[in-house]
């Protein structure tokens, strides 16, 4: 069965830090273009001071991540949120403090990144798995299980330069995952995919989570990130403005009272918890009545919102069998019910 995203274990307390990040400073050039008149006369003062500036896009961030968190890294254009991800996955180094990280890193930064242009999809997958650690022997085991997810098709034998911006997220992200990273670091290149390879790359970023993995994702899809994540940091200017619950962070980005995002959310999830029970309630007495009468006809259930593989399983089962998976259902939503009232009557 399909794992609600909220319905994921909470992060224990005494989880391992994956990554530790202390007092980063990223310094960058901030090139002016200046006038003959501003160059003559730095020339004659005797070159004194810098015609180009220096500037902090981090200016000493610190943050640890505890394995199996699913952190939000928010904040606004330029904020340093893409710099901070190229520092923890190494392909940037830091002008001061530290990054410190445990595990198998897979980074989807930036499109095309890791890519050689002139190489075929093929090729780069190979080149790509290399690079995130896998050796020839595995990548072979799995090349058709890549290129089957990422839908690429025939263009896999293309030069990846003719490939569209949405191929090569389809590609690299396909690698990425099969290369069963321990931290997986996703910067805003996922909205380049169409809304179909969207769905399937967060279908896969959840089984992601649910297996106990780390995810720093960084998006300004709000909604978005506040499904997927529990922890949200929010960067401005180069330093740390928020750092907490991932529904709160978007009532600092949206600059609204904390608290509004999470009471949103579950009043929906509520109306949506009262939708499933009763489709489930029904279920039963259909399921109950079937075997009472002795009838060997299996009755159809539906399950609002379990995949559809899951589905498929079930339409499978004897009536009794699936007896027990409705009373399951019904009594975990039960349950989230009573959580979600309670949550809401704390923010009323
Ligand atoms: N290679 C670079 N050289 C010079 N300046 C850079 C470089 N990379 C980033 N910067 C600057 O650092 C600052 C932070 O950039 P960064 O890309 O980390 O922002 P961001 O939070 O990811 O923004 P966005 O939401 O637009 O993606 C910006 O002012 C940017 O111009
Ligand atoms: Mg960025």
């Amino acid at each position: 069965m399909e794992l609600d995203i909220f319905d994921l274990p909470p992060v224990s307390p005494d989880a391992p830090d994956v990554i530790r990040v202390d007092h980063l400073v990223k310094r960058f050039v901030l090139r002016h273009t200046r006038s003959m008149k501003e160059a003559f006369i730095w020339l004659i003062k005797g070159r004194k001071g810098d015609l180009s500036e220096k500037f902090n896009a981090l200016n000493g961030v610190s943050m640890n991540i505890r394995e199996g968190e699913r952190v939000a890294l928010l904040g606004y254009n330029g904020s340093g949120k893409s710099t901070m991800l190229k520092l923890i996955s190494g392909v940037m180094q830091p002008d001061d403090g530290s990054v410190l990280t445990r595990g198998r890193i897979a980074g989807l930064i930036e499109v095309g990144a890791g890519f050689h242009p002139d190489l075929t999809g093929r090729d780069n997958v190979y080149l790509n798995a290399a690079i995130l650690g896998m050796s020839k022997e595995q990548t072979d085991a799995l090349f058709d299980e890549i290129v089957a997810f990422s839908e690429i098709g025939d263009f896999i034998d293309t030069e990846v330069k003719f490939y569209s911006s949405g191929m090569y997220l389809r590609l690299a992200f396909a690698v990425a995952i099969h290369t069963d990273p321990e931290i997986f670091l996703v910067d805003e290149i996922l909205a380049v995919g169409d809304e179909p390879f969207q769905k399937k790359c967060l279908k896969k970023i959840k089984e992601l989570c649910a297996s106990g993995k780390t995810l720093v994702v960084v998006s300004h899809d709000l909604d978005l990130v506040s499904q997927i994540c529990d922890r949200g940091i929010v960067l401005e200017k180069g330093n740390v403005r928020f750092d907490g619950d991932a529904m709160e962070a978007v009532d600092v980005m949206r600059d609204q009272p904390l608290g509004t995002t999470k009471k949103h959310r579950n009043e929906g999830d509520l109306l949506a918890a009262h939708q499933k029970l009763e489709t489930l309630a029904n279920n039963k007495r259909d399921l109950e009545a079937a075997i009472s009468a002795g009838s060997s006809e299996p009755v159809a259930v539906a399950l609002l919102g379990i995949a559809e593989e899951t589905q498929a399983e079930l339409d499978a089962l004897s009536n009794p069998e699936k007896l027990e998976i409705v009373n399951s259902e019904i009594d975990r939503l039960t349950k989230k019910k009573a959580r979600l009232e309670k949550e809401i009557a704390h923010y009323q």
